[in-house]
């Protein structure tokens, strides 16, 4: 692959892992990185950079706190725990970039398939420490501005993933639709309230005791028949598949994972044992091809089905225990019986269940079978998940080449870019996660994540309508927008609330901005561009845009501002250059009202979209349809920001081809 190089340095230590994440072909360079201060500790290498005040440190891809990243500890460690909040320290991914953006302006990348820390501006003042472990590859990369440096690592790492033109649609889930008549009624209500919607989602219980690959056959009698009759009403089913695979004697997939070695291994060469959903289970080792071409072709069997869309689950992989750690946690607490604790001995138990899930010295404790030999996992661990989607990406390319397939992943790691999107795993019905929401957006398209989202109304906890409204108009702007929750949480399907007009009005915005988002998405994935970008990344000379982080433009024309705080009728607004304020309650009733660089008060009502337009663009906008299938695109009407005429660079396609082309951009004159 042709790259420029003399703005790349690559630098390799010990014996790093091929993780795939970089597909361009980068020589190693001589001598030291520049600008970082390499130093050894116990961990291995470690990384200094002495930041001033002006620098900003921008990426980390899923990660907490704001786009800047100053001011707190981040660690590169896949991990299962729904609690998130500003003082973790790691979510369900790795994306090792960063960039730092100052009077020197570079990435970072660290190509490393294990735990990485960035400590940036937290135990020392002006000063940020990457500690990489031992075996890694270490990427500087230079440009001219925050977007140059992005585009060329984006350039490095491969194209990103371009979902089918449905997944733009809205997808309603919930973890609870049990059987067949739960999901006829989901579509029968947004059917009879006219609630546009293109995909239901299935969770966990369609399956035969969450075995993966199979279909509860007294829950979805005729499954075939039903992908049909889902089909035929416009809307697409998409399963989950979890990454653990139940042990059990008889169930096929388990034998064959068996008989053909493709389970992670215990140091005694059996199947390691974990607890997931349907209790013990083997994880695949989808760290071997020949482990991943096996998993990848059991999607075949939904395929035939008609199904067209997946989701990934529970791939950090998550684990509730480990069999032997369960079995020595047990016989601990036995031994305790009937003795009078202390208070210490007392919390040692309730410890000692708590670490049973996730625990490191399970991760340590299972080996992978790689091209390079047998690797522990504890050392490839962030790689799991991004090899579970790869699998199945790597067969529905071999199932049909010339379509695209739908996949989301909740765990990732930069690479896995290039086979699927992600969504951001289980957050809350909180409005700071709202906030978080808007936020990840710049950081995940940097590390390559162009199709994602997060549950909208949070996974965790009771929703509220006004947050629900809030969190909608967000969705609205972001390409996976998906409703999900978990179950016991209050119901929060759109049409089980009162105020149904300011749903409509949002979900039919929404289908409104398809042409949009879909030609802003694929230019995104075809020049290595971010769809979200960051006002400080656009006008850097600009100290207030550099302080905003609550505002965000979404491909070239627009600007968004979402209103992210409770009980409050809008927002301030902080124009970096005089723009057209658009005010759409549908595409046949808005207003439309210059206003000039600067502060704002902006009034945003619960069923309105607010949006700013920059100047000299445009933006197609279509009639408002059941589904995307069904939008007009032959007739769209436009919003500019202009003195007389501007272009608009459009692209549409049939929805699922795989020949996604710069070629077959359409300038249009508007
Ligand atoms: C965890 C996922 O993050 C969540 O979205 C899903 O509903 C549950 N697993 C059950 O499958």
């Amino acid at each position: 692959m042709a790259q420029k190089r003399e703005n790349i340095h690559k630098y390799l230590f010990g014996h790093p892992f091929r993780t795939d994440s970089v597909v361009a072909d980068i020589p190693v360079s001589a001598g030291e990185a520049p600008y970082l201060l390499r130093s050894q500790d116990e961990t291995g290498e470690v990384f200094r950079y002495a930041l001033s005040e002006e620098d900003r440190v921008y990426g980390l891809g899923e990660q907490v706190r704001g786009i800047d990243k100053r001011g707190w500890v981040y660690a590169s460690w896949n991990m299962d725990d729904p609690e998130i909040h500003e003082n973790r320290q790691s979510l369900y991914a790795s994306h090792n970039f960063l960039v730092v953006d100052g009077k020197e302006k570079f990435g970072v990348f660290v190509d490393s398939p294990g735990k990485v820390v960035y400590d940036i501006d937290y135990t020392t003042r002006g000063e940020m420490a990457i500690f990489c472990g031992r075996d890694f590859g270490l990427y500087i990369i230079e440009g001219e501005s925050v977007l140059d440096v992005i585009r060329t690592f984006r350039k490095m790492i491969g194209r990103s993933y371009i979902p089918p033109k449905f997944a733009f649609g809205f997808a309603q889930s919930r973890w609870g639709y049990m059987n067949e008549t739960d999901v006829r009624e989901v579509a029968d209500e947004y059917g009879k309230c006219g609630f546009p919607v293109d995909m239901i989602v299935l969770d966990i219980d369609y399956m035969e005791n969450y075995k993966d690959f199979t279909i509860n056959g007294e829950r979805f009698p005729d499954f075939p028949a039903f992908v049909r009759e889902m089909k035929a009403r416009g809307i697409r089913l998409i399963p989950i598949i979890d990454a653990a695979v139940k042990a059990e004697d008889g169930y096929s997939v388990y034998e064959e994972g068996c008989k053909g070695g493709y389970f992670c291994k215990d140091k005694d060469g059996k199947p390691f044992i974990v607890g997931v959903w349907p209790g013990d289970s083997a994880l695949p080792d989808f760290l071997s091809p020949e482990a991943r071409a096996w998993f990848g072709e059991k999607y075949r069997v939904l395929l035939d089905c008609g199904i067209e869309g997946f989701w990934n689950d529970m791939n950090e992989p998550s684990l509730f225990y480990s069999k032997d750690s369960l079995a020595r946690t047990i016989r601990g607490i036995a031994e305790k019986e009937g003795k009078n604790l202390s208070l210490t001995e007392f919390w040692s138990i309730t410890g000692s269940v708590a670490r049973l899930a996730n625990n490191a010295d399970d991760y340590a404790s299972f080996y992978h079978e790689t091209e390079g030999g047998k690797v522990s996992h504890k050392e490839v661990h962030n790689l799991y998940g991004y090899n579970m989607v790869r699998a199945a990406s790597e067969y529905f390319g071999k199932y049909d080449k010339d379509k695209r397939t739908l996949i989301y992943s909740r765990s990732s790691h930069i690479g896995m870019h290039r086979y699927g999107g992600i969504w951001t795993g289980d957050n809350a019905s909180r409005w700071d996660h709202l906030l978080l929401n808007l936020k990840m957006l710049p950081s995940l398209n940097m590390c390559g994540f162009l199709y994602v989202g997060a549950d909208i109304g949070g996974f965790g906890q009771d929703t509220t309508e006004d947050l629900l409204l809030r969190w909608t108009a967000l969705g609205a702007f972001v390409p996976l927008m998906r409703n999900h929750c978990t179950f016991g949480s209050r119901r929060q399907e759109y049409y089980r609330f009162g105020n149904r007009q300011a749903f409509k009005n949002l979900l039919d915005m929404r289908y409104s901005l398809v042409p949009y988002l879909y030609s802003e998405f694929v230019k995104s994935a075809l020049r290595d561009e971010l769809m979200y970008t960051p006002l400080g990344f656009l006008y850097p000379d600009d100290e207030r845009a550099k302080e905003t982080e609550d505002q965000m433009f979404v491909g070239g024309s627009i600007m968004i501002a979402p209103v992210y705080r409770q009980n409050t009728r809008g927002r301030n607004v902080y124009l970096p250059e005089d723009m057209k304020m658009v005010r759409m309650r549908s595409v046949s009733d808005y207003t439309e009202e210059i206003l000039p660089k600067g502060d704002h008060y902006v009034e945003m009502g619960f069923g309105e979209v607010v949006f700013f337009v920059a100047k000299g663009k445009a933006i197609p906008l279509a009639k408002p349809a059941k589904n995307v299938a069904a939008l007009d695109e032959e007739h769209l009407l436009w919003i500019k920001y202009a003195d007389g005429k501007t272009t608009y660079e459009l692209y549409d396609d049939d929805g699922f081809t795989t020949d996604v082309r710069e070629e077959n951009i359409r300038t249009v004159t508007v």
